[in-house]
């Protein structure tokens, strides 16, 4: 590590914050040592504000018909190959009871841009998830959507929305989108949804076609400004049916050195260790919680329709019992001298960075 690349981790670690030119050289000198040392720091802080616990999160991957067509995704509009599915209200609550009764406090919804999922539907199943579960959240992940829309879910009982913001470099953005999408939008939804009140999560691909350190340096900026209350953060995956699947994938090794940055950034920050780092590495999620992470977001999704839910080649898990899942990860967390809590896992902001 040089003198430099030292400097600003120690500037990083005390301010919370890098000029925009000082994130892409801090991102393009990374090295080993530099690597460990953002480690150390990031899991010293977040251990201030979190002790050992991980956050737990159940996921439910209600569809995969998308009116998108995003270059990197395996569940893209164009992808013929794709075998479509939806699942029924019961078939959601049905999962979520099963989380409950496994420990889970949290579920996600997550699922293309289907045009099934109306306000009425989406908030039927909002209001009688929570009218089950009292003492969870719900978060959303369904896309972009009218402010309306965002008001209307918000009102039926959503607590979080998860949108990645996928690169805060608007030409980097229209590389990895069709026309139809843009940037302006994307940005309009993450700022309504903060005003709306939800806690709020955006995030990035790391290694995505056409990244640098100069984009990167766009996404810490934008991460430092907007101080999300979560950040989705995994390696890109190349996906066999899509345009960019001769491209490679993101590396364990920037993913765990931008998760330590993140951390410094945003101290009590929720970040999960991805499943997609769990596929690119066996120890992918582990090494994710040892760099800075806290959250890890189990698939509660019927196993029948678990490998229809592709973004990107190879995903694990697709096999399991959402039983096995959890015990999985709990042994994984423990074997680091972590523990899964069962709890919301809310933010925690009173430390007041
Ligand atoms: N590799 C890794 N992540 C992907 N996503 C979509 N496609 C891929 C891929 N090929 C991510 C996007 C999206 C989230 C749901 O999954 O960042 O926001
Ligand atoms: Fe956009 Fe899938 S087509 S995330």
């Amino acid at each position: 590590m040089t003198d430099e690349i030292r400097d600003l981790i120690d500037r990083l670690s005390g301010e919370h914050g890098l000029a925009e030119p000082e994130y892409a050289a801090l991102v393009a000198g990374m090295d080993d040592e530099a690597s460990a040392r953002l480690g150390e720091l990031a899991v010293a802080v977040r251990r201030a504000i979190y002790g050992d616990a991980v956050f737990t999160r159940g996921l439910i991957e209600i569809s995969n018909i998308c009116k998108n067509d995003c270059l990197y995704c395996g569940i893209r509009r164009s992808n013929a190959n794709a075998r479509r599915y939806r699942l029924t209200a019961e078939e959601i609550l049905a999962c979520a009871d099963e989380g409950h009764a496994l420990g889970f406090r949290t579920f996600v919804l997550q699922g293309g841009e289907d045009g099934f999922f109306t306000d009425e539907a989406l908030c039927g199943i909002v209001s009688a998830l929570k009218r089950r579960h009292e003492d969870c959240a719900v978060t959303l992940s369904m896309g972009e959507r009218s402010r309306e829309s965002y008001e209307r879910l918000h009102d039926a009982g959503a607590d979080r929305y998860l949108l990645r913001h996928e690169t805060a470099d608007p030409a980097h953005y229209a590389s990895l989108h069709p026309k139809a999408m843009s940037f302006e939008n994307r940005m309009r939804c993450l700022w309504d949804l903060r005003e709306i009140g939800y806690q709020v999560g955006c995030g990035f691909m790391v290694g995505s076609p056409g990244q640098t350190p100069a984009t990167l340096a766009r996404d810490l900026k934008f991460i430092e400004t907007f101080k999300p209350d979560m950040c989705g953060i995994g390696p890109f995956i190349p996906h066999h049916d899509t345009p960019f699947r001769d491209r490679p994938a993101g590396t364990l090794e920037q993913t765990l050195a931008l998760l330590s940055i993140i951390r410094l950034i945003h101290p009590p920050v929720l970040l999960p260790a991805t499943t997609t780092l769990g596929t690119i590495h066996p120890m992918g999620r582990e090494l994710g919680i040892l760099a800075g992470a806290n959250v890890v977001m189990p698939n509660l999704s019927p196993v029948s329709v678990r490998r229809q839910y592709e973004l990107y080649d190879n995903k694990i898990c697709t096999g399991e019992e959402s039983a096995q899942c959890r015990h999985c990860l709990d042994a994984r967390m423990r074997r680091i001298g972590y523990r899964l809590v069962v709890d919301r896992g809310d933010i925690l902001k009173k430390n007041a960075f």
